[in-house]
C-alpha cells in the first residue's frame, strides 16, 4: 500500500497547531488556565469538558473521553480516515504529500483517471484555441467577453461535433475504451448486440473542473446555440474522481484569496466563477447549480469564517439560498447572502454595470436572518397572524441551525427586533420547536455528534498505576520496573503502555500516538490529560505507586487462588497448602510497603531456571 512518510506527517503535525486546527473547527475554545476548553463537538453538554493542551499537542474530554492528537481530531470531526486526515491537515499547512511505497490499485486507477482528465482537458484546450472546428466555439466565448488568458487559465476547452472526436485521440494515445468509460469521457452503446462506445462530450463549450489541489476531475459542456436541442449543460457523471457533492468550481484557484479575506463568495454558474476572477475577484467559487450540501460546507469552513450567497433572485434561487443558509449555519459559519437585480447573474452584472457595483452588493448582503425575514414577509401577509406565525417558525428554525449558544442569541435579539416579538418568547418557542424537532430525524448537526466510541472499562488500579506513572515517571517508574512484572496487569492495553514506559519517556507515546491502535491512544491520552488527585501532601508519588503495587499484587494473588480451587489436577492436600500460603501473602500485602517488601521482592524475581 502507498503510505505518506513518517518524517511528512511529523511535519504536518508540527505545522498544524492542534489549538489552532481545533480553534479554527471550534471557534468558542478558549484558553482556561493552562489549557483550552470549550463544549465537546462529540458529545451534548452545557459546561466545557472538552480540553485541548497545546504543550502535549493533545485534545481530551474529560466527559466522552474522545481524545487524540491533532490528526486523530480531524479524524473524528469530520468523520474521515488517518490517511485523508492527513491530507486535510497537509492541505492546510500547504505542504504536498509524497507517497512511498507500492502503489495501491485503487490508487493506481485513479492515476490513470487524472492522467486521462488532464489529457482530455489540454485536448479540448487546443481543440478551442486554434483548431478550424473551434472557429464557433472561440466566437461564442468572445461575444461573452471572456479573453484568451482566463480561458486558459481555467482550461476552457471546446468539444468538437464528432461521435469519435476525443475517444480515437485518446486510443491512440493508447488509452483503452474502458478507462475512458470510467472516466465519464466516453459512453457505452449496445447497438445490434455489438457493444460500442462514443463521445460523451459533442459540440460543446468545456469548463474543466478539478479538485482543491487543481487536478482535473471532470467537466461541465454548454451549448453555444439556445436553438440546438439537449440539455444547455451536459456534466461529467460521478465517478472514482468526480464526487459533485464534494466538488466546487474554481475552489483550487480560489482558496488562497478566500484564506486572506476569510470569507467565500459562492455562486451558481461556472461562467459566474469566471467572470468574478476575470474581473479580480478571486474568492469566488460556484456550486455548479447542485445544492449545496454539508461537505461543501466543511470544505469551505477550513478557510473561510464567512459564506457571501450570490444565487439568482428567482423563486428556485431564494430557495437555494435559504437551504444554504441553514447548512453554512449549522457548520458555524456566517452567511450573507446577496439579491442580485432581476433577470441578472454575477457575470452579466459584472459585464454590463461594471465590477464595483457587484463588490457594492457583496458588501452590503444581508444576513441570512434579515434576508429570511425580508423574502419570505414580502410573500407572507405579516399582517394576519397566520402568515406572520408561518415566517417566525422559519426564522426560529434557522436559528435552531446555529450550534453556538452565543450566535444563536446574537439572532434571537435580531429576530425580535425584526419581528416585533419580544426575545423572551421567541426563546421559549424555540426551545419549544427543538424539542419538537428532535423526533422526526433532525439534521445531522442538529444532533448531538455520537461520541466516537463507547469507552472500554479499563481496571482503574492498572490505569491509575498507568497515570502515575506518566506523571511521574522519573520516581515510579524504578519502582514499577522493580516490584511489578507485567504479568500482575490483565489489561492488555495497560499492559502494552507499561511495557513501553519501561523503555520510552511518556513524551514518546503523545509524538507516536498514532502507532497505537485506537483504544490504547484513547487511554494514553486520558492518562496524559487526567490530574491524579490523590497526590497530595500527606501522600507521595511513589508511597501512591507503592500502593498500587501492593493492590495489583493482591489481585493477582486473589486470581491465582480462585483459580486453585477450578484446577482438578491439584490433589486436595496441595490445593489447600497453596491456597493457605496464598491467603497468608494476601494479608501482608495489605500490611503496607515496609511489611510487604521482601515478600514483593520474592514475588517479583523471575523463577529461577534450572534444577
Ligand atoms: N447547470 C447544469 N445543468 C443544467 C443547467 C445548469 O449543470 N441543465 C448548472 C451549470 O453548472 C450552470 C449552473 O447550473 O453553470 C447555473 O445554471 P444557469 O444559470 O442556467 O447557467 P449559467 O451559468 O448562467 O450559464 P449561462 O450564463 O451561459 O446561461
Ligand atoms: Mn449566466
Amino acid at each position: 500500500m502507498a503510505t505518506i512518510p513518517k518524517d511528512q506527517i511529523e511535519e504536518i503535525r508540527f505545522q498544524c497547531n492542534i489549538v489552532d486546527v481545533v480553534g479554527s473547527y471550534l471557534p468558542t475554545l478558549k484558553r482556561m488556565g493552562s489549557t483550552f476548553k470549550c463544549n465537546c463537538p462529540f458529545h451534548q453538554e452545557k459546561t466545557p469538558s472538552f480540553t485541548v493542551n497545546d504543550k502535549m499537542q493533545i485534545f481530551h474530554c474529560f466527559g466522552c473521553q474522545a481524545g487524540g492528537d491533532v490528526f486523530k481530531f480531524v479524524m473524528e470531526y469530520e468523520k474521515v480516515d488517518f490517511v485523508t486526515a492527513v491530507k486535510i491537515l497537509a492541505d492546510r499547512a500547504g505542504i504536498e504529500l509524497r507517497y512511498e511505497g507500492g502503489a495501491t490499485e485503487n490508487k493506481n486507477e485513479k492515476d490513470v483517471l487524472y492522467k486521462i482528465h488532464q489529457d482530455a482537458a489540454m485536448f479540448y484546450h487546443r481543440m478551442l484555441m486554434d483548431s478550424p472546428e473551434g472557429a464557433e466555439a472561440r466566437r461564442y466565448l468572445e461575444e461573452r467577453e471572456l479573453p484568451p488568458e482566463i480561458l486558459k487559465e481555467f482550461l476552457v476547452g471546446f468539444a468538437p461535433n464528432e461521435w469519435d472526436g476525443l475517444m480515437n485521440k485518446a486510443l491512440e494515445k493508447g488509452y483503452k475504451a474502458e478507462q475512458l468509460e470510467a472516466a465519464g469521457l466516453v459512453v457505452p452503446s449496445d447497438r445490434n448486440g455489438k457493444k460500442s462506445h462514443y463521445d460523451r462530450f459533442r459540440n460543446r463549450v468545456m469548463f474543466s473542473i478539478c479538485d482543491q489541489m487543481g487536478r482535473v476531475i471532470g467537466f461541465s459542456g454548454r451549448i453555444m446555440n439556445a436553438a440546438e436541442k439537449g440539455a444547455k449543460y451536459v456534466n461529467s457523471p460521478e465517478t472514482l474522481l468526480f464526487k459533485k457533492n464534494r466538488v466546487l468550481f474554481a475552489f483550487d484557484k480560489a482558496r488562497k484569496d478566500i484564506v486572506e479575506a476569510r470569507t467565500a463568495i459562492v455562486v451558481e454558474g461556472q461562467i459566474d466563477a469566471i467572470r468574478c476572477h476575470e474581473a479580480g475577484i478571486r474568492n469566488v467559487v460556484a456550486s455548479q447549480g447542485t445544492a449545496l450540501t454539508e461537505n461543501h460546507a466543511r470544505l469551505l469552513k477550513r478557510y473561510a469564517d464567512e459564506i457571501v450567497l450570490v444565487l439568482d433572485a428567482d423563486a428556485a434561487g431564494v430557495k437555494a439560498a435559504l437551504a444554504s443558509s441553514a447548512i453554512f449555519l449549522s457548520t458555524e459559519l456566517s452567511v450573507r447572502v446577496v439579491t442580485l437585480p432581476e433577470k441578472e447573474d454575477p457575470d452579466s452584472l459584472i459585464r454590463t454595470q461594471g465590477t464595483e457595483i457587484f463588490r457594492q452588493l457583496v458588501a452590503e448582503a444581508q444576513s441570512a436572518l434579515d434576508y429570511l425575514i425580508d423574502r419570505r414577509g414580502g410573500e407572507e401577509n405579516m399582517d394576519s397572524d397566520a402568515g406572520k406565525m408561518r415566517v417566525v417558525k422559519e426564522t426560529l428554525a434557522l436559528i435552531n441551525h446555529c450550534q453556538s449558544a452565543a450566535r444563536r442569541d446574537q439572532m434571537l435579539q435580531r429576530a425580535a427586533e425584526r419581528l416585533g416579538i419580544s426575545i423572551q418568547a421567541l426563546g421559549q418557542d424555540m426551545r419549544r420547536s427543538k424539542q419538537q424537532t428532535r423526533t422526526p430525524a433532525p439534521r445531522r448537526t442538529e444532533e448531538p455528534v455520537k461520541p466516537p466510541h463507547v469507552p472500554k472499562n479499563h481496571p482503574k488500579e492498572e490505569t491509575s498505576l498507568l497515570e502515575l506513572l506518566v506523571h511521574y515517571y522519573p520516581e515510579v517508574k524504578p519502582l514499577v520496573h522493580d516490584h511489578l512484572p507485567l504479568h500482575c496487569l490483565v489489561d492488555p492495553v495497560c499492559r502494552h503502555l507499561v511495557d513501553q514506559l519501561m523503555l520510552d519517556e511518556p513524551d514518546v507515546l503523545t509524538e507516536q500516538l498514532h502507532d497505537f491502535d485506537e483504544e490504547t491512544q484513547r487511554v494514553i491520552i486520558k492518562v496524559r490529560m487526567e490530574e491524579c488527585r490523590k497526590i497530595d501532601e500527606e501522600t507521595t508519588s511513589v508511597e501512591l505507586a507503592q500502593q498500587y503495587i501492593l493492590l495489583l499484587w493482591r489481585k493477582t494473588l486473589e486470581r491465582k487462588a480462585a483459580a486453585l480451587g477450578q484446577d482438578a489436577a491439584l490433589a486436595a492436600e496441595e490445593r489447600f497448602r497453596e491456597g493457605t500460603r496464598l491467603k497468608h501473602d494476601i494479608s501482608v500485602l495489605k500490611k503496607g510497603w515496609t511489611h510487604a517488601l521482601p515478600l514483593v521482592e520474592t514475588l517479583a524475581e523471575p523463577p529461577a531456571d534450572g534444577f
